[in-house]
């Protein structure tokens, strides 16, 4: 671990961080490494959020509340940890941005906090096809679903050497029972989502240091929903059940049938959370959002980076000011990564090039 990666991330703080710098440089000295204070460790993954390329919903990165569980030492510490994370972010529907921050010794299998089984059967799937590796993952444990279309999967935390199975409490997964206003759109079938979308498989880089287990939640923007995990045919797949419920002609792609099952999905989807209590945008909004959240960076003296091909929603992308610009997908940090993409060796050995040189 040497002092520039530090170095890079304290100048981005207010203040001062010279003393502050100096110690670091001496905790690296004697231990190969350094800690970051809670109030640090909470600066550090704001910037991380507002450096997230792919977000639209960076405008409130300020907002977000980092939890600080690194003293978590046992499996039941850091599944307390989880469970009040989801009940202090769910906040009875009016979502707030959360991230909680736990010890590199435990990390989670799931890919975010709250995700649907899904199982194989005669009729094909049942269930949300994205989940099932970690469905039999959790059946190879002990666990059995109730083989419905919306079974809440169990969370599986591991320390390196042994997985543990905990099931989340009914209480602490608010959910959302999809009904449009003024349609039928399932043919009496049940179809809900949950409220809080929760990211439980990136890492968070911040001055050189990596933490592995960053489980973080902001809110739902109504597309990720209804124009992908119910609209994928690789997912809930279900533009063909809404397309006959409307009673469009499905015969041929020309009555572009798609396009109007997707647009009454996607309505039903922002009626229902509203309908609800719960938290959510939709895409038209975020996008505006976006735009203020660029001018204020612009204002700041930043650039803001994106990945265009991200930032656009799946539904009517030209109808927003994000499709007509350019966004330069450049990596700063501190920043979230893919599970084991932090660069911070990366980053470690190009400095020692560079010292090289
Ligand atoms: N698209 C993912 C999902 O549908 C969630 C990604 C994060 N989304 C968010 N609004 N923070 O579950």
């Amino acid at each position: 671990m040497e002092i520039q990666a530090a170095r890079h991330f304290f100048s981005q703080l207010k203040g001062d961080q010279t003393d502050r710098l100096d110690e670091i440089a001496k905790e690296i000295d004697r231990t190969g490494t350094y800690t970051l204070t809670t109030d640090e460790l909470t600066e550090g993954a704001k910037l991380a959020w507002r450096n997230s390329n792919r977000c639209i919903g960076r405008l409130f990165w300020q907002t977000l509340t980092v939890r600080d569980a690194r003293g978590a030492e046992t499996f039941d510490d850091v599944f307390e940890a989880l469970i009040d994370h989801l009940r202090y972010a769910t906040n009875g529907g009016k979502i707030r941005s959360t991230m909680t921050v736990l010890p590199n010794d435990f990390r989670l299998l799931n890919t975010q906090l709250i995700r649907y089984a899904a199982y194989e059967t005669e009729d094909g799937i049942i269930g949300d096809p994205l989940s099932l590796t970690m469905t039999r993952q959790a059946e190879r444990l002990g666990w059995s679903g109730a083989r419905t279309a919306f079974d809440v999967l169990p969370l599986l935390i591991t320390d390196g050497r042994e997985v543990q199975l905990y099931e989340l409490p009914d209480d602490a997964v608010l959910e959302v029972e999809i009904r449009h206003e003024a349609y039928d759109l399932f043919d009496g079938r049940t179809v809900k989502w949950h409220a809080v979308p929760a990211i439980a498989d990136m890492e968070l880089e911040i001055g050189g240091l990596c933490f592995t287990s960053v489980p973080f939640n902001g809110w739902y923007m109504e597309t990720e929903i209804g124009a992908r995990n119910l609209a994928d045919t690789d997912r809930y797949d279900l533009l063909p059940l809404v397309g006959t419920s409307l009673g469009l002609d499905t015969s041929k792609e020309r009555t572009l049938w798609r396009d109007r099952a997707l647009v009454e999905l996607n309505v039903a989807v922002l009626q229902s959370f509203e309908r609800a209590g719960v938290t959510i945008v939709d895409h038209h909004t975020a996008a505006k959002q976006f735009k203020r959240f660029e001018k204020n960076e612009q204002d700041a003296g930043r650039e803001v980076t994106g990945q265009w091909g991200w930032l656009i929603p799946p539904m009517s992308p030209a109808a927003t000011h994000v499709f007509h610009r350019h966004y330069n997908d450049e990596i700063v940090t501190p920043n979230l990564f893919a599970r084991s993409g932090c660069p911070f060796s990366a980053f470690q050995a190009k400095s020692k090039e560079e010292s090289k040189g």
